[in-house]
């Protein structure tokens, strides 16, 4: 069944509006979850990469908004399940408005030998690096569609910026981040020219369950952090030929 819009909405440019689709990887919970229902809460249509199959808060979600939410089983280092995923999505959806990689992976502190770990520190980059690259790749078919909004959005992170990095280890992640920026930087040169819009976005330190289970240290709830985040991803800005990171104070990062 597909995910029925207002035919005037979808003819509808320019600002976006509501009744827009939005695509969120790594959303059953944190950061992603929250988005999800602060998109739901707006009105717009969401498709909910599913990691976490025993994770039941997206279901639960999905009893109350019904059609307006299409769950997605979704492990963006894995480009079969990408592939599924899209064929999935581009049976329930004409188009897609607005994709947001947010699904990530920390790693450990340690010294240069948890270098050791090549296994865990290759999965921190397909997910974090390589994968959002594969997600814009595979999806863009459904974002190249003549009325969609073209808005591809990122979850970067403090880690991933080398002027004003203070770390002296954990070395994987911040790579892993840093490589997302670049990444970016790439899509932003290579896709403008086709009316595509970015945001690169620093949640904050956040209260969430990137160490196995819910944080108490950090400095904000993901929910917080969500609010900003949906305003710089459905506003649009002065200068969009600029790409920069803005953070949960709505302040510029330096990459
Ligand atoms: N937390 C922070 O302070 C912080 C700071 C800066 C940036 N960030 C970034 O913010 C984003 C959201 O993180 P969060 O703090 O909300 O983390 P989170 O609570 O762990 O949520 C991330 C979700 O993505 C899932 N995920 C993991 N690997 C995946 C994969 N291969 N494919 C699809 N989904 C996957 C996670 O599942 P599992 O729980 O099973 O791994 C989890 O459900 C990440 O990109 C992170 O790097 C976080």
């Amino acid at each position: 069944m597909r995910i029925i819009l207002d035919e005037s909405i979808r003819k509808r440019k320019g600002k976006l509006g509501v009744n827009k689709i939005v695509f969120i990887t790594g959303a059953d919970r944190g950061l992603g979850f929250a988005l999800v229902k602060d998109f739901l809460d707006r009105g717009y249509s969401v498709c909910a990469g599913q990691f976490m199959a025993e994770w039941k808060e997206l279901d639960a979600l999905k009893k109350i908004y019904k059609e307006n939410l299409f769950l997605v089983p979704l492990d963006v280092s894995d480009l079969d399940s990408i592939n599924q995923a899209y064929e999935l999505v581009s049976g329930k959806v004409e188009k897609i408005d607005i994709l947001i990689n947010n699904a990530g992976i920390s790693g450990s502190a340690g010294d240069i030998m948890c270098l050791e770990n090549v296994e865990r520190g290759l999965r921190i980059f397909q997910t974090n690096c390589l994968g959002p690259l594969a997600v814009v790749n595979t999806f863009l078919p459904l974002m190249l569609k003549e009325d969609a909004y073209k808005r591809l959005c990122f979850i970067t992170s403090e880690a991933g910026s080398i002027s004003v990095c203070h770390r002296e280890d954990g070395f994987i992640y911040p790579m892993s981040k840093s490589g997302l920026n670049m990444t970016v930087k790439l899509l932003f040169e290579q896709l403008r020219g086709k009316g595509f819009t970015f945001r690169l976005y620093n949640p904050g330190w956040m209260k969430s369950y990137m160490s196995g289970k819910k944080s108490t240290v950090g400095k904000i709830e993901p929910e917080e952090s969500s609010k900003v985040a949906i305003n710089y991803f459905v506003n649009d800005l002065i200068h969009e030929d600029v790409l920069k990171v803005y953070d949960n104070n709505r302040m510029v990062w330096p990459f």
